[in-house]
């Protein structure tokens, strides 16, 4: 249990250990689950809970916190790592009211079979008085559920934010320390969960940019004293700003797609565009996503497999089509033996992507010196378009 200000306190838990979230995304740092308990003079409200995993240390840390009494539950979003021990609350306190909007409202009941009984619905913009504090409703929806919002305490001028601005960090400290540490985490957060809704966000941006914010408390990592920091690296991110940067991920079994990936990352570092180049056998994909937030192109490399592309090629392809990053140029660079339908497949798979296909590069079997020379070829392609939109220099 910790301190943001008088009468308000972070009672979420601390998970050091978990390295996978969704059973998808790499956890590399830990995560965290915050709830915060706001206590005004006459009523006392707890933002959201914690993963059923740490349902006792939230409980633990509202015991320590003093709460004899709670009277609302808010709910900013139904997924289970911030609603997951609400019954459990409930059940410590069975006086207190959920408070959320009426998708997330069906959504928990669906998810945790919470009596409808329990609900408040709110409207967007709607207050809540706590007494001597006043909770604000804000709809932000696609942050990164339909039914998600946050929570203005107009007193102290903290937004509760939910996962808008989150971060998977474990630290001891409640506020940011290191910002730079905590702009790369929030990052990645950003590129694996928030980047398919980025014009959402930008109108979430706006919607909060109105409010005078002294403090964010997000639901994941550090809270943020100096707003403006994460706020700024929002706008940079949903902007439609790129940069001079390729991302490749590729697969090689024989090396031929390999020898062609070097020659290709050695065209581009020639031409001054810069690469990131991921190994997808090893890579690990929150990485690759944090990648994919501004480069302008990204390229994929597969040998021919069964007559399609190496199943981690289809991967990363299924990956970048899910998370519709704002790349503008794609091209495959790949080998086979005797045919194949690789790159219609590749190319299939990413239907979300609104970018140019750039003619790929295939071999048959290990590299000649033509198809060198059509990697070279695919390389100043990329600078010429790279030049076009400006972002060369
Ligand atoms: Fe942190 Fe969308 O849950």
């Amino acid at each position: 249990m910790r301190k943001l200000t008088q009468g308000v306190y972070s009672v979420g838990a601390i998970d050091w250990d978990r390295r996978l979230f969704d059973e998808l995304i790499p956890l590399p740092e830990g995560t965290s689950y915050n709830a915060y308990l706001v206590k005004g003079s006459e009523r006392t409200a707890l933002l959201d809970s914690v993963d059923p995993a740490k349902s006792s240390v939230l409980v633990d840390n509202l015991l320590r916190a003093g709460a004899d009494t709670i009277d609302y539950v808010v709910a900013h979003h139904a997924e289970q790592d911030h609603s997951g021990a609400i019954a459990d609350v409930l059940l410590l306190y069975p006086d207190a009211k959920v408070v959320t909007n009426p998708k997330c409202r069906a959504m928990l009941i669906d998810l945790l079979h919470i009596d409808e009984e329990k609900f408040v619905t709110v409207e967007d913009d709607a207050t809540l008085s706590l007494g001597d504090k006043t909770l604000r409703f804000l709809y932000t929806p696609w942050v990164h559920w339909p039914e998600t919002f946050c929570t203005y305490v107009q007193e102290d001028r903290i937004l509760f934010s939910c996962d808008f601005f989150g971060s998977h960090l474990a630290a001891s400290s409640l506020f940011v320390e290191d910002e730079a540490a905590v702009h790369r985490a929030a990052k990645r957060y950003y590129a694996e969960i928030m980047m398919p809704f980025r014009t959402s966000i930008r109108k979430n941006l706006e919607k909060i940019k109105s409010l005078e914010i002294d403090m964010i408390a997000p639901s994941h990592g550090p809270v943020y004293s100096r707003p403006s920091f994460i706020v700024r690296a929002y706008e940079d991110w949903v902007s439609d700003k790129l940069t001079n940067e390729v991302v490749l991920a590729y697969v090689s079994m024989h090396d031929s797609t390999r020898h062609m990936i070097e020659h290709f990352v050695a065209a581009l570092i020639e031409r001054g565009i810069g690469v990131r180049q991921f190994n997808l056998t090893v890579t690990d994909i929150g990485e690759l996503a944090m990648s994919l937030v501004d480069a302008a192109t990204v390229v994929l490399g597969s040998p021919t497999v069964l007559g399609g592309s190496h199943p981690r090629a289809a991967y990363a392809a299924i990956l970048a089509n899910a998370l519709r990053p704002k790349t503008r140029f794609v091209s495959i660079i790949g080998s086979y033996g005797w045919g194949g339908r690789m790159v219609e497949q590749l190319t299939g798979l990413m239907p979300n992507i609104k970018a140019e296909v750039i003619e790929p590069v295939m071999a048959k079997g290990n590299p000649k010196e033509q198809d060198l020379a059509a990697v070279d070829n695919l390389a100043e392609t990329i600078l010429q378009k790279h030049r076009e939109l400006k972002i060369t220099d």
